[in-house]
């Protein structure tokens, strides 16, 4: 049903205010023509010294920042007001859905349906992966009695910490029209690079089918074991029509195209090469969480004036080694046409390895400055980086 705007963001704000049948509000996308200052925000009521408080929060990426503020018309409109083009409301009796058209008309959609009210404080993470989903007990991640096993902790927060990142890329990728809405006939096609065991592979072929996209997953790993490993398990599971694995390297495979490209910590260059075939590939989307720098480290021989007061402790070296690869690999995909972001994708006492490169197709011309810096920096330091070298020459022109 479409009805004036302000009308709509009245009747959002009366079920807001309704606190004590709250249950969540989300506010995503944005208006045309209009900037919002977060990708997604999240609010809920929480009880703060037995008054109701409503929590906003909304990560960049990087971190969840959560804010509280008092549950007032003139803060809540002003909030619906900012830019966003669809808001969802829920209470403990159904939903109200507003999605704002280009031309700036409401398009209000109400379902009837049981919500739970959840007002602790600290409410903890919601888990994306279904605890007893049988791969996680296949991979090796769960005991048989569903617990995470404690040797896989880190790699189990690692994975659901890299959805949680790779829903809403994907999500706003689709929207923008950067990757074609996925369906049964063209379903959404991810590769994995490096997959080893595939706790990734499996955990994004699930996840992304639990929250109703089609995907076709194809894991690429070097070592032959892993390959039978994980087709056996993806048999096992009965989806081998929607994911395979392939034993190959990263820089010869028989994949030809994806849509997505994910790593996670594929070993030194495998990570150059897992971007330059995504590059090759024409891949929209790349999550990459690389492992670790060998290349550049290898390279800095003599470190330009004044950087050899870093250089000169070997930790320092070893990091700023770790921050130029990083750095280089992220300005070659800018200047190739994605728009990139460096974010840790996982508290560092997880891994240390928490910085994952995420870069969406956009075709843009790169920046001059943006040439001009890579090209200094790899004069300055005397050093080409392994990505360069996997990429057409010149793919700087
Ligand atoms: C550190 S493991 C990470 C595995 C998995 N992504 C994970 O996070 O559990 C790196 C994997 O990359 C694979 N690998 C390394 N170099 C490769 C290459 N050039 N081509 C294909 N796979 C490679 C290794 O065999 C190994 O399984």
């Amino acid at each position: 049903m479409a009805i004036s705007l302000d009308v709509a963001l009245e009747k959002a704000c009366v079920q807001i205010l309704n606190t004590s049948v709250l249950v969540r509000v989300v506010l995503s996308g944005r208006r045309k023509s209009m900037e919002t200052e977060f990708e997604r925000v999240d609010i809920r009521p929480v009880l703060i010294k037995d008054k109701i408080q409503l929590q906003l929060s909304h990560n960049d990426g990087r971190a969840t920042t959560v804010k509280n503020i008092q549950p007032e018309s003139d803060l809540i409109l002003t909030f619906l007001n900012s830019g966003y083009s669809n808001i969802l409301v829920e209470h403990t009796e159904g939903s109200m859905a507003i999605r704002i058209t280009k031309s700036g008309e409401a398009h209000v959609g109400y379902e009837k349906k049981a919500f739970t009210q959840e007002l602790s404080h600290d409410k903890k993470k919601n888990r994306l992966l279904d605890p007893t989903d049988p791969f996680l007990l296949e991979v090796g991640i769960t005991d048989h009695k569903g617990n995470i096993k404690p040797s896989k902790q880190d790699k189990y927060l690692q994975v659901e910490e890299f959805l949680r990142l790779l829903a809403p890329t994907l999500k706003s990728a689709i929207e923008a029209g950067q990757i074609h809405a996925p369906s049964k006939e063209k379903p959404l096609s991810i590769v994995d690079l490096g997959c080893g065991h595939a706790y990734l592979t499996f955990a994004a072929h699930q996840y992304l089918r639990s929250i109703g996209i089609p995907v076709e997953v194809t894991g690429i790993d070097i070592r032959t074991a892993s390959r039978d490993r994980n087709n056996e398990i993806a048999k096992k599971l009965g989806i081998t029509s929607t994911i395979n694995f392939r034993a190959e390297e990263i820089a010869n495979t028989t994949k030809q195209s994806a849509d997505v490209a994910i790593a996670l910590h594929a070993c030194d260059i495998a990570t150059d090469d897992a971007i330059a075939w995504a590059v090759k590939a024409d891949a929209k989307l790349l999550l990459i969480a690389p492992c670790c720098h060998h290349d550049i480290q290898s390279q800095m021989d003599v470190s330009p004036e004044p950087w050899a007061g870093v250089t000169k402790f070997g930790l320092m070296r070893e990091r700023l080694g770790d921050l130029l690869t990083d750095t280089l690999r992220a300005q070659i995909l800018r200047i190739v046409g994605y728009r990139v972001e460096i974010i840790e994708f996982i508290g560092g006492e997880h891994t240390p390895r928490n910085l994952m490169i995420r870069a969406v197709k956009t075709n843009a011309p790169p920046d001059s400055i943006d040439l001009t810096r890579y090209r200094e920096i790899c004069a300055q330091w005397g050093i080409t980086p392994a990505l360069e070298s996997k990429l057409p020459a010149p793919f700087i022109s």
